[in-house]
Formats: C-alpha cells, sequence, structure tokens
C-alpha cells in the first residue's frame, strides 16, 4: 500500500505583487462587479485578463467554479487560480471550505507543488478569521484527498505531498487565522485518516483490524486508553448482539472502548459524552441477504465506526476538556453455517431480548449493546452515528444525515455544530407509535417494523437502551461515500462525522 498524499499547511507573510508560488488561488463573487484591491492588483499586472475572463462569460464565479490564468514577468505567481464564491449575500463558511477543497482538488491534479490561498481577501470584515482558517485548513486537506493506496502504477503519478498555505499581506490577520489553521489541520487530518480506513474493503478491514488501529491511536497519545473485548469477553459480558451479528464471520466481532482523559483539567468535575460508532466491516445481510448489485459498497458501512474512531484522534490532539467514550461494536455480517438467524432471540447487554426477523438488520443488534454499555457508565450524553437504514437515504438523499434523540437541547446543540462544519443534518422522530411497532410477541423487542417509516423504526429501537441519558442518533447511510467525483471532493468515503463531532465536542467543552 502506498501512502495517501502528505499535505503540510502554514501561513506566510507575502507582498502579493511579488509572491513566488505555484498558484495563488483567489475568490470571486458571481454577483459583485467591481473586483477587489487584491483582485484588481492582479487583473492590471495581468494585463486586464480577469476583467476579460468575466466579461466573456467563460467564468461567471459561480460556486465552486474555477478556472486559471497564467502569470506573466509583473507577477510572481506561475498561475492565478479564480475560484467562484456564488453570491455575495449568501456566502457561508462552508462556501470557503468548499473553495479550498476546489482550489486543492485542481492543484493536485495540475500536479503543482504549492497552494497560495488567499480566498479569505474577498471575505471582508463579515468573518471571525480564525474561523476562516480553519474552515481554509479543512478544505485544503478534503479537496487534495483521493483514496489510491492500491494503485500500484507510479508513472504519470501524483505528487507524493502538497505545500498549502494561507497567505496575507498583514502580519496581524495571519495570525488570527492560523489559530484556526492550527485546529482545521486536526479535523482535516483526522476527516482523512477516516477516508482512508473506511474507503479500505473487508478483506484488509475486519474488526480485529478496526481493533489494532484504536490502540495504535491510544499507543501514541497522552489522554486516550483503549480495552477491546474479544468473544471470549462479549460472551462474558453478555453482549449478545454484537456476538450474533459477528457470528457468521471468520473474523471475530470485538467492542472497542476508547477513552479520553483530558491532560490539561481534572476530569471529574466534567461531564461524561459518549459518542458511538457502527462498525460493520462488511454487511452481506448475512442469512437474510442483500441482492447481489452495489453490495460492494457495504464495505462502507463501518463508517459510522471509523468516524467515532477518528473523532477520538481529533479531540486527543486538541486535548479538549471533556471526558469522551468512544464505543465502537465491530463485526462483519456473513452468511454461514455458524451465522444467527431469523427467528434466533438474542438477549442483549442490557438483560432486553431481541427477536431477530431480519439478519440484515444487524446495526441496531451491535448498537444496543454499545448504547447500553454507555447507560451503564453513567454517561450523562449519548451520540450514536451509524449507516443504520437503507430508508434514511430514501427520506433525505445523499446530503443530510438523519437526526434523532430524546432531548431538545442536544438535538440543537447537534443542528448547530452542523451548521458550524458544514455537514448537514435533518431532524426525524423516533417517537412511541414508532417504538410500538418494534415489539415482539415472543421477546421484548423485534429488529425490525413495517415497511415504513425505515429510520425512525430504527431510531426508536437504539432509543429503548440509552436508560438516563440524554441521547441523539444520527443515521448517515445516505453520506457516507460520494459514488463520483465532485467539484470539491473525490469518490469513496466522505468522513462524514468527524468535522460535526468534533464541532459538537468543542463547543461543549468550551461551555463548561
Ligand atoms: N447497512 C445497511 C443500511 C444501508 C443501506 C446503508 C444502504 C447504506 C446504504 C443496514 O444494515 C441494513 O441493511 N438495513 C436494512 C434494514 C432493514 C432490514 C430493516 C435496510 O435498510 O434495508
Ligand atoms: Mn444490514
Ligand atoms: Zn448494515
Amino acid at each position: 500500500m502506498k501512502d495517501i498524499i502528505e499535505v503540510g499547511l502554514k501561513t506566510r507573510k507575502v507582498d502579493f505583487s511579488k509572491i513566488k508560488t505555484d498558484i495563488l488561488a483567489v475568490g470571486l463573487f458571481s454577483d459583485v462587479e467591481k473586483l477587489d484591491s487584491l483582485n484588481a492588483m492582479l487583473n492590471k499586472a495581468l494585463g486586464g485578463a480577469i476583467q476579460d475572463i468575466l466579461k466573456i462569460g467563460d467564468f461567471k464565479a459561480r460556486e465552486r467554479a474555477c478556472t486559471i490564468i497564467y502569470g506573466n514577468e509583473k507577477v510572481g505567481a506561475k498561475r492565478i487560480m479564480l475560484i467562484g464564491l456564488g453570491e455575495k449575500g449568501k456566502v457561508t463558511l462552508d462556501t470557503i471550505r468548499k473553495a479550498s477543497a476546489v482550489a486543492a482538488k485542481k492543484t493536485v491534479e495540475l500536479k503543482a507543488k504549492t497552494l497560495s490561498l488567499a480566498l479569505h481577501n474577498a471575505l471582508g470584515k463579515s468573518f471571525d478569521l480564525s474561523e476562516v482558517g480553519q474552515a481554509c485548513a479543512e478544505g485544503a486537506y478534503y479537496g487534495s484527498y483521493s483514496y489510491d493506496e492500491f494503485i500500484t502504477e507510479s508513472e504519470d503519478g501524483r505528487l507524493g505531498s502538497l505545500k498549502v498555505e494561507i497567505v496575507d499581506s498583514d502580519s496581524n490577520k495571519i495570525k488570527n487565522m492560523n489559530k484556526g489553521i492550527v485546529i482545521g489541520t486536526v479535523i482535516g487530518q483526522a476527516q482523512c485518516y477516516s477516508r482512508t480506513i473506511a474507503n479500505r474493503p473487508g478483506n484488509i478491514i475486519y474488526p480485529e483490524k478496526v481493533a489494532g488501529l484504536a490502540k495504535e491511536l491510544a499507543r501514541k497519545s497522552k489522554s486516550l486508553t483503549c480495552t477491546v473485548f474479544n468473544d471470549k469477553q462479549l460472551k462474558e459480558k453478555g453482549m449478545g448482539g454484537i456476538m450474533a451479528v459477528g457470528s457468521g464471520s471468520i473474523h471475530k466481532p470485538v467492542f472497542i472502548v476508547l477513552k479520553h482523559k483530558p491532560t490539561s483539567k481534572k476530569a471529574n468535575s466534567l461531564p461524561t459524552v459518549a459518542i458511538v460508532g457502527k462498525a460493520i466491516t462488511f454487511d452481506s445481510g448475512g442469512i437474510s441477504i442483500k441482492p447481489s448489485a452495489s453490495m460492494d459498497e457495504m464495505k462502507f458501512d463501518k463508517s459510522g465506526g471509523i468516524a467515532i474512531l477518528s473523532t477520538m484522534k481529533a479531540i486527543a490532539e486538541l486535548d479538549l476538556p471533556l471526558n469522551v467514550y468512544g464505543l465502537i461494536p465491530s463485526a462483519e455480517n456473513l452468511p454461514s453455517g455458524s451465522s444467527y438467524r431469523p427467528g434466533d432471540i438474542i438477549t442483549t447487554f442490557s438483560g432486553k431480548t431481541v427477536e431477530v426477523q431480519n439478519t440484515d438488520a444487524e446495526g441496531r443488534m451491535i448498537l444496543c449493546d454499545a448504547i447500553a454499555y454507555a447507560a451503564k457508565e453513567k454517561c450523562d450524553i449519548i451520540v450514536d452515528m451509524a449507516t443504520l437504514t437503507g430508508a434514511c437515504m430514501v427520506a433525505l438523499g445523499k446530503h443530510m444525515a438523519g437526526l434523532m434523540g430524546n432531548d431538545d437541547e442536544l438535538m440543537k446543540q447537534i443542528q448547530k455544530a452542523s451548521e458550524e462544519s458544514g455537514e448537514k443534518v435533518w431532524p426525524m422522530p423516533s417517537s412511541e407509535e414508532y417504538a410500538e411497532e418494534m415489539k415482539s410477541k415472543i421477546a421484548d423487542l423485534k429488529n425490525i417494523g413495517t415497511r415504513w417509516g425505515g429510520a425512525c423504526t430504527a431510531a426508536a429501537f437504539l432509543k429503548q437502551f440509552v436508560g438516563e441519558s440524554k441521547w441523539a442518533h444520527l443515521d448517515v447511510a445516505g453520506v457516507d461515500l460520494i459514488s463520483g467525483a465532485t467539484d470539491y471532493a473525490s469518490e469513496g468515503s466522505t468522513g462524514f462525522g468527524v468535522r460535526l463531532l468534533v464541532a459538537f465536542l468543542k463547543n461543549m467543552a468550551n461551555s463548561k
């Protein structure tokens, strides 16, 4: 396996008229005719080329549009990259994040070694510069990423590393942006890590490997500890849900418990949050087997759990003053002579019994054990993330994750983090009516409802394991992968949830 592109990020104080770089990226609004001072200066040095391209209409500065003008002896940069920011009144931090991603993606395509970002220049004073720096950093990591670990051809291959710098002539601005870059780098790297692990297929990554990665993170970190329950310990603990789902594969299931205890503050006065993620390393459906079309995509069924792993990496690096459990139940769902079957009655970790009516509804079977574990550990807040239902994708498409929960304030906090991080969520119900459908005649619960509202019945199932904790559930089935590359992202895993959860936990740490 070869390494994914290495990205280095920093700030640099420059004189824009003399800047030496492969690419200088600047932003433009689609509805502002007058060029800002930087663009006007560049336009003049380029003999009016920016104005010409706008006048001809080849570049209309629509959001995420990108075009290149080549430098001359009057400008230091080899290329000026114009990035569209859309309408000025609609610009958000996510516009900047995506603009930065577009620039980074294009830079990698061009095999240029250095990208100098001056996107913030178009914004004026309406944004906090630290937040702008963070968004640029996150975007640069996101856009430059592509998953090519297993591509062995090196001929005409991409560069091994990319240098990105955020440039300005004002050292005060630089200082403020740098604060955000430090955070954005941690988050951007964690999200790329998440994408790489999630992109690895089922023959490479299975539960034991996920556990190995968690242990590696703990080894490298001062604040993290990691305990892995193997199949013997799962049995002793009575984690019947995780064991049942993992019983069909030669790769044994595990339950990973990562703990972050901040080194910076006294841990016992702080609230405890559990983040829980589904890590099914491959979901064939089991005995209730899935159709073969697109079944390969079920290698992404570990995305929720991997996002938890990566979030733990980020919050440890940021040393957030919060106690956080990262709980990752992991199994491979395969049919075999030892698989769990439709009709089986499973006693889960909570003591509740579940009648299995469909072995393909396996996510809730492993999550209910992990959630009950968090409740037993008296976590104040539990947030779970899972590629749980195709129904959620039917309801919301591929743009937003479903958000369910039992506490309005917690739901609002997640929605706020969503707005800040650009990872979108939409509220959905999980009320009593849905729980009613999950009652079994021969056990406490069954693992599927009717044909309708599948995302809601799945959430209503999980809700019954949270005990007294405040709980939120994110169904990320629709948002975990991009099937074709876009302007700002390559195909494959999106790493969804890392930015969202880090923003949520960071806000929580700041409010304490
Ligand atoms: N991992 C799937 C959900 C999924 C489907 C994620 C498509 C991404 C894309 C989950 O384990 C599953 O199979 N859910 C079933 C539930 C059903 C049997 C109640 C589903 O959605 O069909
Ligand atoms: Mn399934
Ligand atoms: Zn699944």
